[in-house]
């Protein structure tokens, strides 16, 4: 598996990552299985989110490095703050919102420390942008979290150009990355800027949902035939390979809880795709020509 920084400055990551936000719906040992099957791959990257499984992934997750600590050094772990709901976990929110403020990301890196077992996160990442962000008081809690060693790097998901534009502008260290949906269901970050911005700073996305959350996608199966018997690869090896042949370094994040498809995910990564293979396939999504 291809290992590669997210921006010069780090962290290194697998092109592929394992995404836990299903993660819940499987037993522990299912979960180690999983674990084991994407290490064994070579996808040695993890996206958490403190609310996944309503805020018991991480945990679960934890207990598997607590029960085995050297698979920490093996992995590289990121997770996300900023998302609020009400919860019986979280008996303080009544309505959904955000909180970026430098007090609920203090606590919410402590706490995913705390339910992941480790001392340190390699890349923590504001979930979605927050219309009441202080963008000097994120700097700021950045700044100290990284100091004191508890987060490597930052970066943030669901932004827009203009919102990563100005939070960055506040910070004396990278956005390493912005983690946002693109996938032949959502081709939008092809020509809205998006992956523009990312190239500009030198940062690469990572693309949840790549497989469009395992929903059918505006294509007929038999449009894929072709290239499916060209590549030798399945449909979503394909799909993967579509992504990662964007030049601006897509890491796509794949959400199975199988470690089969795990498996079939990491073929994708040898699969080269031609040019003109590339736009017959996204002229099959969108059901038109390029203008
Ligand atoms: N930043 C954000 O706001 C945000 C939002 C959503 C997700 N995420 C991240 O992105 C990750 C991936 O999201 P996702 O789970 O929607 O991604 P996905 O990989 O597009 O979808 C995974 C789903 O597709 C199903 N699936 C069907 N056929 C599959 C195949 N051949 N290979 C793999 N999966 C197949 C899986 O079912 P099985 O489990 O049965 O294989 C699973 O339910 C999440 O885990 C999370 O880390 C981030």
């Amino acid at each position: 598996m291809e290992r590669k920084v997210l921006h010069a400055q780090g962290p290194v990551c697998s092109r592929l990552i394992a995404g836990a936000w299903r993660w819940h719906t499987i037993s522990p040992e299912q979960l180690d299985k999983l674990v084991r099957t994407a290490l064994d791959q070579g996808i040695t990257t993890f996206d958490h989110a403190d609310i996944y499984g309503d805020h018991t992934n991480e945990e679960r997750f934890g207990n598997l490095l607590r029960k085995n600590p050297s698979l920490r050094e093996r992995m590289e772990l990121v997770t996300k703050c900023g998302i609020k709901f009400p919860s019986a976990k979280r008996p303080d929110s009544r309505v959904k919102h955000y909180d970026t403020s430098a007090d609920h990301i203090r606590w919410s890196v402590d706490n995913s420390l705390k339910m992941l077992g480790t001392d340190r996160l390699d890349l923590l990442l504001i979930h979605r942008p927050d219309p009441l962000t202080d963008p000097a008081e994120v700097a700021e809690v950045f700044s100290r979290l990284i100091q004191e060693g508890k987060v490597l790097h930052v970066g943030v998901s669901n932004f827009t150009s203009s919102q990563f534009r100005m939070l960055q502008s506040y910070l004396a260290f990278p956005l390493v990355t912005n983690q946002i949906e693109i996938s032949w269901g959502r081709l939008d970050p092809l020509f809205n800027g998006d992956l523009d911005l990312l190239m500009e700073f030198r940062a690469s996305p990572m693309a949840w949902s790549p497989l469009g959350g395992g929903k059918p996608i505006n294509l007929e199966e038999r449009e894929l035939f072709p290239f499916a018997a060209r590549y030798n690869a399945t449909y979503s090896q394909l799909a993967l390979a579509w992504l990662m042949r964007h030049p601006s370094g897509i890491f796509p994040i794949v959400g199975t809880t199988r470690p089969e498809r795990l498996e079939e995910a990491a073929r994708s990564i040898t699969i080269r795709m031609n040019r003109q293979d590339w736009f017959e396939m996204l002229k099959a999504v969108m059901k038109r020509e390029m203008p």
